[in-house]
């Protein structure tokens, strides 16, 4: 993972404000909103950041746990008022445990799983979700279809590389201006596929977009995956 504190706490306190604008129209809170509904909970946000997604979800007072390794976005979260169904847990989501079979749904919203760059890391945080799955709990969660123009950077590691600027500004002046990068995994729809049938999931579905659109290489690669066995 190539985030450092201070890239961290610099992505934290603008998350809010970028995202509702960047992310929020693609209508993912409502698509995991959705599923959490169906399954009823608990639900299990892994890199969960700000609470974006997590938190009108838990505000329908079901049962949920967040999960990041991430202080300054736990952080930000607790200064929402989170409601008490709602559990903060700091830990890498390769590595975590909560109490096996606990969970109806668990997912990892935009792009959470692109932080995981080695096929290890990807395996290890698959099997964690699958040992808190409850029988027939469901997985899910979204990466980017790789579009051949934009995944040069590294092709042989499949990683990407990518920058963000963050400009403040008050009154027409701007009062800080801040740099950060991060490396993201990009994955073929098959290498997902294969992960999950070695991690103990049958696919349900693999969605083109957060109307649940079939998969269309376009834009989304969203995954909904069942616990096996
Ligand atoms: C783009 S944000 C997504 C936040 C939230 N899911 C959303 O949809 O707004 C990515 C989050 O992944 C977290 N993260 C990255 N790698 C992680 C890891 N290995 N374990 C736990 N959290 C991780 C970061 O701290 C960050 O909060």
């Amino acid at each position: 993972m190539a985030y450092d504190e201070t890239d961290q706490r610099a992505i934290a306190r603008s998350y809010d404000a970028e995202y509702a604008v960047i992310r929020d129209p693609s209508g993912d809170r409502a698509f995991y909103a959705d599923l959490a509904r169906e399954t009823g909970g608990p639900v299990l946000e892994l890199a969960c950041g700000t609470g974006r997604v997590l938190l009108p979800i838990a505000r329908e007072g079901i049962p949920c746990v967040g999960l990041d390794h991430s202080p300054a976005m736990l952080d930000v979260l607790r200064s929402k008022d989170p409601p008490p169904n709602l559990e903060l847990v700091e830990a890498p989501m390769t590595d975590f445990n909560l109490g096996a079979g606990r969970f109806r749904l668990i997912y990892a919203a935009f792009r959470g799983f692109q932080h995981l760059l080695s096929v290890d890391e990807q395996l290890a945080t698959l099997a964690c979700a699958r040992r808190h799955l409850a029988p027939g709990g469901l997985l899910a969660f979204d990466v980017f279809a790789a579009d051949p123009a934009r995944i040069a950077n590294d092709r042989a590691a499949q990683v990407m590389r990518v920058r963000f600027r963050h400009e403040r500004w008050r009154a027409g002046v701007k009062v800080s201006d801040e740099a950060t990068e991060i490396e993201m995994r990009w994955f073929w729809r098959f290498e997902l596929e294969h992960l999950l049938v070695r991690t103990g999931f049958a696919l349900e579905a693999m969605y083109g977009g957060f109307d649940r659109r079939p998969y269309d290489a376009k834009k989304e690669m969203i995954v909904v995956a069942r616990a096996t066995g």
